[in-house]
Parts: C-alpha cells; structure tokens; sequence
C-alpha cells in the first residue's frame, strides 16, 4: 500500500540557512494494516504525514502509494492520488469555512471518482454525533465538534488508507473513543491501512503495538535540542 524510501524534508529558517526535519529511509504500511506513531510536539509527525498525502512536495526520497510515487507527480496529479485513494484527518481540520457541515463531507466525497454521497456524508455525521448539526458553519461549531467533522470527512469515500493526525486531540475520552472506533471499524470495513500519529496514551493505549517516530524520522533524533 505505502512504501517510503529515503524521504527527506527541510525547511528554510529567517536567517537563511535551512532546518532538516524529515529524514526517514524505510517506512511501509500494508493493505489493511494499522501502525500507531508516538512522537513528541515538534519531531515531524506532521510533515510527514503531509509529505506521504502530497500536501507538501518532498525534496528527495520515493512515496509509493500502490506502486505509484506520489514524490515525483506534479502538483495536479497528488491531488487526484490523494482524493481518489487517501483520507486525511489533519491536526487542524482544514474545513472550507464557507460551506456548511453537511456539505465539508459531501465536497470532499465529489473529488473522488466514485462521486458525492449525500446519504453516506448524513450517516457518518450521525455516527460522530452531529446529526443535529448538518446545516450549521465550521465555526459555529466547539473545536471538538469540528474535530468530528474532519474524520466524518476523512472517511467519506471510502479511502484505502486513513492518516489520521492526533485525530482526538480536543476530544472528551467518551467522543475520542467513539471517533477512535469509527476510524478503526471504517479500515476494516474497507480493508484500508491506517495511519495514526498522536501522543494520547490513552489513544495509543488501544493499539498492539506502538512505534516511536524518532527511531523512523532520523532527522528528528539529530534536531533535538
Ligand atoms: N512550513 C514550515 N516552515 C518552517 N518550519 C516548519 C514548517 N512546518 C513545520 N516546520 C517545523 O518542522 C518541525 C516539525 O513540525 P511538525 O508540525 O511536523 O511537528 P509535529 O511532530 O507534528 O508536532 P505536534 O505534535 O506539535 O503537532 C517543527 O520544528 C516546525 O517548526
Ligand atoms: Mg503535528
């Protein structure tokens, strides 16, 4: 499903010089599998995850989704790589202001090739307990709620891989551990891989087995202060 190889990221700082913060030589997640990464804040969790989603262009390193390498398709390309076969919970929702609840899930569900729906969008909001909430705005909602409406999203069409980003980071336990389960029960149901990072131990409590990010990322080991 996903094959990482010598994948690197850096960013430019103020003062001209540059700042590693992806450097990771083999990563791979299998259909249907479920790989559960710790990390500290600031170690690169999410940069990666916006590197194998093709949100960010990697400088060097291979992505293979399927067999096909998200890091040397144009822009365009990752887009449709990612609309048609990724589900991307972000750290920071990414929900179009402009649209309401209803119509974030249905939206992201019409850039797949499978299409928009409506039903399907209406049946996840309810399972995130926001049934009552279809017509209303990204910020009329608590930032929980909003939380909910990205993995209600992330979900939509069916991905066959979830990256699931801290996707409980501003839940109550009994909401995280619905939305955990969701998650889950959503990638067995369609035999998809998941991806989660997060440093909730009540979160990674529930997975088998739990891996560091730093042992993957030899980058962040280096950058530690
Ligand atoms: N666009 C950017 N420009 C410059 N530096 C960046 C950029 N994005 C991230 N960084 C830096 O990269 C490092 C890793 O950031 P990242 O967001 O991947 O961390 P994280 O592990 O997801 O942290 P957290 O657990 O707090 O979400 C940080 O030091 C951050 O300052
Ligand atoms: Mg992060």
């Amino acid at each position: 499903m996903l094959d990482v190889r010598d994948l690197t990221k850096s960013f430019a700082l103020p003062d001209g010089g540059a700042v590693q913060v992806v450097r990771v030589p083999a990563f791979s997640l299998g259909s249907g599998e479920e790989r559960a990464l710790r990390g500290a804040s600031g170690c690169g969790k999410t940069t990666f995850l916006n590197l194998v989603s093709g949100i960010l262009a990697a400088d060097s390193g291979r992505i293979l989704i399927d067999g096909v390498d998200m890091a040397g398709l144009a822009e365009p390309a990752r887009d449709r790589l990612r609309a048609a076969k990724l589900g991307y919970i972000f750290q920071t929702f990414n929900l179009l202001q402009g649209f309401t609840v209803l119509e974030n899930v249905v939206l992201g569900m019409s850039f797949s090739p499978a299409g928009a729906d409506r039903r399907r969008a209406r049946e996840l909001l309810e399972r995130v307990g926001l049934g009552h909430r279809l017509g209303h705005f990204p910020r009329q909602l608590s930032t929980g709620q909003q939380q909910r409406v990205a993995v209600a999203r992330a979900l939509a069409n069916r991905p066959s891989m979830v990256l699931a980003d801290e996707p409980t980071g501003n839940l109550d336990r009994r909401n995280a551990a619905e939305s955990l389960a969701l998650i889950r029960e959503a990638c067995r149901e369609n035999a998809a891989a998941l991806l989660l990072v997060s440093h909730d131990e009540e979160v990674l409590r529930q997975f088998g087995r739990v891996e560091d990010f730093a042992s993957l990322n030899v980058a962040s080991s280096e950058a530690a202060p």
